[in-house]
């Protein structure tokens, strides 16, 4: 099966950071202070009534980053974000109507697994990527091993509780394209609109990778 290149986009960044925002007037500066940073994804969780028109001005205002939404979990939300302008969609789990919701806007999906069950169904749907969550509390890479083993053909993006000091264990896993995390953008710094400080993270971050990735 080919990748789509919005996965692809993923795995060349290798870091996706997961965004909750509660104002959508701030989610240019925040894209902005990402990119600066090398960082040229962005996962918009639907958790707040403001990440809908968040998602809608990143995917119209700031062309060089990848709109993806996140915590889509209703057949609903995954057509209104196709029709805001994400590019990618990631879901904390599957489940068909999701599965089939998510068919029909034609975008890549990332439904989240963290059991052989789990993975079962989302290939049984002929899905290729995952969301594993979450990620350390799940078993981290101990579990995900152990999981590629009856599902070689399932690549991942590990998310919860991955940081910096441990996202080197996850991209060191050949399944593995990408991981995610909330660590980049700081409920603090975005309160505080402390963007030079989301640049940093960011710059750290994707100096790790590259550093891994030799
Ligand atoms: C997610 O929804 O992907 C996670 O809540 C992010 O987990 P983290 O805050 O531990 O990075």
């Amino acid at each position: 099966m080919s990748v789509a290149p919005e996965i692809t986009r993923l795995e060349a960044c290798g870091v996706v950071p997961v965004v909750v925002i509660d104002d959508a007037e701030i989610a240019v500066p925040l894209a902005e202070a990402l990119l600066a940073g090398g960082i040229d994804v962005i996962e918009i969780t639907l958790r707040r009534p403001a990440a809908m028109a968040a998602l809608e001005i990143v995917a119209k205002r700031v062309p060089g980053i990848l709109p993806v939404a996140g915590t889509v979990v209703t057949p609903a939300q995954a057509a209104a974000v196709h029709d805001a302008g994400a590019r990618a969609v990631v879901s904390p789990g599957f489940t068909e109507s999701v599965d089939e919701a998510m068919r029909r806007t034609g975008l890549p999906w990332l439904p989240g697994v963290a059991t052989a069950s789990d993975c079962m169904r989302a290939v049984g749907a002929g899905r290729a990527t995952c969301k594993f969550f979450p990620a350390e509390q799940a078993g981290g890479v101990g579990a995900l091993k152990a999981l590629s083993g009856p599902f070689p053909q399932l690549r991942f993006c590990p998310t919860g509780g991955v940081s910096l000091a441990n996202l080197g264990n996850y991209l060191a896993l050949p399944q593995v394209i990408c991981v995610g995390g909330s660590w980049l953008v700081p409920a603090d710094a975005v309160k505080d609109r402390a963007w030079a400080q989301v640049t940093r993270l960011s710059r750290e971050a994707r100096a790790r990778v590259a550093e891994l990735r030799g």
